[in-house]
């Protein structure tokens, strides 16, 4: 049997010694590791911190610049409607109501500014279309027709290089389109017109019949309800008509009495 090897007590703390050696230098680097990591978490959470601001800056800047867009939109809208002293801010109720169906009908439309700027600028044409023409109490000649109805081609040419109204040109060329192919400039039908000239189309025979005219009162929405319920299919967007059949009679009423 061979005899046990006994570690002389020298060579035991030399060891030991050696191990603790070993143990604070590990710790040591564990620190450092420790301490690089921290100091990386910090500059991490600080770009974190200064993206954030940039982003919060950056949102602000662009919310602020599409708010000025609108007030010029809007203003623009204004002055058209100027002429027509009885619509009030037709436009404007009118944009609301549009925003309030494209919303039901779950469509990204209710989020674009520039459908927006559409329901707005419809009429825009109509600073070319004579007085005499635009309030004539007698039905129009064919020829006054023609000109009257020249005011959606007209809109889409004063708009025309205004970039950031985008999809709001199609608004402004097609809102007198028929679903059933008898409207105009282009006599297009069913989804040939842009969905937001449907929207847009119900939402402005709305406006029309809710609002008082000088030869007639307003209707009642329950009246305007029915009305284009009757037309859905023949004038109107099916859908459109039936998502306008599920808006809240007191969505309606808070946008007519809060936009006059
Ligand atoms: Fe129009």
């Amino acid at each position: 049997m061979a005899p046990a090897t006994n570690l002389s007590s020298v060579e035991v703390t030399e060891r030991e010694r050696a191990l603790e050696e070993e143990v604070r230098a590990l710790s040591e680097r564990i620190a450092e590791v420790e301490a690089q990591a921290a100091a990386k978490e910090q500059q991490l959470q600080r770009y974190a911190a200064d993206l954030r601001e940039t982003f919060k800056e950056e949102r602000a800047r662009s919310a602020q610049l599409r708010a000025s867009y609108i007030t010029t939109v809007r203003a623009l809208a204004n002055a058209v409607e100027a002429r027509d002293a009885y619509t009030g801010k037709h436009a404007e109720r009118v944009a609301a109501y549009g925003l309030e169906l494209a919303g039901r009908l779950g469509s990204s439309l209710a989020d674009d500014p520039e459908i927006e700027f559409g329901f707005l600028l419809h009429d825009i044409g109509k600073v070319a279309v004579p007085d005499a023409i635009l309030y004539k109490p007698e039905p129009l000649t064919d020829a006054e027709r023609t000109l009257m109805e020249r005011h959606t081609v007209i809109g889409v040419q004063i708009l025309r290089g205004v970039d950031f109204l985008g999809e709001a040109k199609a608004v402004v060329r097609s809102h007198h389109e028929r679903w059933d192919g008898g409207g105009y400039p282009d006599g297009l039908h069913g989804e040939e017109i842009p969905l937001a000239a449907r929207v847009f189309a119900v939402a402005d025979t709305l406006d029309a019949l809710t609002t008082d005219r000088p030869y007639r009162p307003a209707s009642p929405l329950s009246r305007a309800r029915t009305i284009i319920g009757s037309l859905a299919g023949t004038q109107f967007d099916p859908e459109v008509a039936q998502a306008f059949g599920e808006v809240a009679d007191d969505d309606l009423d808070e946008i007519r009495t809060e936009i006059r």
